[in-house]
């Protein structure tokens, strides 16, 4: 099976050892169509989600979604910064992810629900990139508005927005925005994963 983004992550990226196509070939494009998702194609991104490893298995992750077209739209349009309404303006969907700080079990708090709700979101990007669809994290937007708008209680954060949708032709981006419209590089890998302690710009072996 060849995965909908394969072919251009492979012209862009070089990665050290082969891993599994399905994550080299999620990126986060920004052009939309501007056409609506039905519940069948968007719900499973969320279902995918759904699935993700957390502490004590207490899921904290929850999402906020509004679907374009609908009196929800623009109370979600609103809380992002300018720069990204120029192209979240063609998504299908905006979801503000959330996180739940303590544990169900006995309402301590969860020192992980960040990180476990970021496994979910990462579920959720590579479920959405295997369709095809544009599933793009976003950090840019008002986040005591979000927190205030969407009646998020006290143990519960913001952690992200995000857009959803159909790809689009680039042509539609401006142009600074179609120049970054392809899969993006990472850092070294020896940079990010250290055999022994942390040495603060010089990662190396502990000998
Ligand atoms: C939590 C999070 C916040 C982000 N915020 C923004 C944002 O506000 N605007 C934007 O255009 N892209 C945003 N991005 C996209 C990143 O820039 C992108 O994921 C990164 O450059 C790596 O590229 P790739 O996702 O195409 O592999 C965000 C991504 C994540 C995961």
């Amino acid at each position: 099976m060849e995965y909908p983004f394969e072919k251009e992550a492979q012209q862009e990226r070089n990665p050290n050892f082969p891993i599994q196509p399905f994550i080299l070939s999620r990126w986060s494009p920004r052009s939309m169509t501007a056409e609506s998702l039905t519940d069948e194609e968007l719900l499973p991104l969320f279902e995918a989600a759904r699935w993700a490893p957390s502490s004590y298995n207490n899921q904290p992750w929850r999402f906020f979604y509004a679907k374009r077209n609908t009196p929800l739209w623009p109370i979600f349009f609103d809380l992002l910064v300018e720069p990204n309404q120029v192209w979240c303006k063609d998504a299908a969907a905006l979801v503000c992810i959330v996180s739940k700080k303590l544990f169900d079990h006995n309402n301590k708090p969860s020192k992980t629900h960040s990180f476990d709700t970021g496994a979910a979101w990462m579920a959720m990007a590579l479920e959405g990139a295997a369709r095809g669809l544009v599933v793009h994290g976003m950090e840019g937007f008002h986040w005591e508005q979000a927190t205030r708008v969407l009646e998020i209680p006290e143990d519960y954060q913001v952690e992200a927005m995000a857009a959803i949708g159909k790809r689009g032709s680039m042509d539609k981006l401006p142009p600074d925005l179609q120049e970054r419209e392809k899969p993006s590089a990472r850092k070294k890998l020896e940079e990010i994963a250290v055999e022994g302690k942390f040495k603060a710009g010089k990662p190396s072996k502990v000998a």
